[in-house]
């Protein structure tokens, strides 16, 4: 029987490689289109460690017109496109705003005429919470106000989900999700994919882990008087592969035809919040290891507290977590113990 065809742009990534993992574990036929800006090609064969098939990989920049149109035209019998490509560093973004700009609308722009032009009828994004700032509410559910974006990143997932919107409302596309995700960790299990973060991590979770294995000295807790049970920062930290899932269960939903609103949102969490000191604690547990840490200084511009409502997803889609913050330290951390050798950085 032919498999049903999906094109995940930004597949090469961190998100995009789970995701892959799981479609083509549900019986997907997986093509991943990157530019390899922040991955690594060997993750190609990592994937079909695991699944014991290579996908496809583009080496395509979806910014260039020519190249991501004629990409899409050789896959236009593609049933639906998960668009996860972008730029993500938030500090960045403040830094360079044309780049993000340019990067994340451009491509989000040829994504949608490409699939207009090849009649591709599913679309799922990848939106964050970051679209919220901080809520006056919690926890925050979809139809929670937004709040001006905090940064030139935070502004192209607003973007982005409007472009979306639009296009799906005038019947350019004929249906669409955007997920807005909490704070992706962790690592599938096998510790042959995970996040390969360039640099110094700006992430609590790559940062973590770089400490313990020794490539940094100490993690700086950003905040330590935050009205919070223990004054650090609360986060909705949800396993990578349980927002794998989300994606072939949001996709599953829209090809069965169940989506009744062709333009649709959910939030992806836990719906249960972690501090900073949590997340170190449960660290420590599933490590064995002490993490040295010292409390400074707020972090410009983050929120205190933020978690999910995930009733939405939960009823429409079926979709609930698996998985607990101590499997997220644990796989987060063997993937930290393996990665550099593995994927020969
Ligand atoms: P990632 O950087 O690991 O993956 C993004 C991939 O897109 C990379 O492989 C990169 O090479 C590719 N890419 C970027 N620009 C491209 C272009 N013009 N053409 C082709 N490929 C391009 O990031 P990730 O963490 O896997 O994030 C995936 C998506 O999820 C992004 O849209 C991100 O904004 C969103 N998101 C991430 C998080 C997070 O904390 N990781 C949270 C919320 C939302
Ligand atoms: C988590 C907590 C920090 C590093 C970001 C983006 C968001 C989304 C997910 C893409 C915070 C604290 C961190 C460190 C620390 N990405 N921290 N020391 O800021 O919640 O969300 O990633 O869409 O848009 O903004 O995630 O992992 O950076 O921080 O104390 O060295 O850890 O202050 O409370 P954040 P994070």
């Amino acid at each position: 029987m032919t498999k049903t065809k999906i094109i995940t742009t930004g597949g090469a990534g961190y998100i995009g490689s789970h995701t892959a993992v799981a479609l083509q574990e549900a019986g997907f036929e997986v093509v991943l289109i990157d530019n390899l800006s922040n991955s690594n090609e060997e993750v190609v064969h990592q994937i079909a460690k695991i699944t014991g098939t290579t996908p496809r990989l583009e080496k395509v920049d979806l910014c260039k017109e020519q190249e991501a149109f004629a990409c899409f035209q050789r896959h236009q019998d593609a049933m639906g496109v998960i668009h996860f490509a972008a730029l993500k560093a938030v500090g960045e973004s403040v830094a360079q705003p044309t780049r993000y700009y340019h990067n994340n609308l451009v491509s989000m722009l040829h994504v949608l005429e490409a699939m207009q032009k090849h009649n591709i009828p599913n679309l799922i994004f990848s939106s964050s919470a970051t679209v919220y700032g901080q809520p006056d509410q919690l926890p925050v559910t979809e139809n929670t106000p937004l709040q001006e974006a905090a940064s030139p990143y935070g502004q192209t997932k607003q973007m982005n989900e409007v472009m979306i919107r639009d296009a799906v409302h005038a019947g350019e596309i004929p249906q669409a999700i955007s997920l807005r995700y909490f704070n992706p960790v962790g690592a599938h299990d096998s510790a042959l994919i995970g996040e390969l973060p360039i640099g110094i991590p700006n992430n609590l979770m790559p940062f973590i882990t770089q400490t313990a294995i020794g490539i940094r000295k100490e993690l700086a807790v950003f905040g330590g008087d935050y009205d919070t049970p223990d004054g650090t920062a609360l986060r909705d930290y949800i396993h990578v592969m349980d927002l794998a899932e989300a994606h072939v269960q949001a996709l599953q939903f829209q090809l069965e035809g169940k989506q009744n609103e062709k333009y649709d949102i959910y939030n992806l969490g836990t719906g249960v919040g972690s501090t900073v000191l949590e997340v170190i604690h449960s660290f420590e547990k599933t490590s064995g290891r002490k993490l040295p840490y010292r409390i400074v200084d707020r972090r410009p511009g983050d929120v205190a507290m933020i978690y999910a409502n995930v009733d939405k997803a939960a009823k429409s889609l079926g979709w609930r977590t698996q998985r607990d913050l101590d499997e997220m330290t644990r796989t987060a951390w063997k993937w930290e113990q393996y990665a550099r050798e593995k994927m020969g950085s």
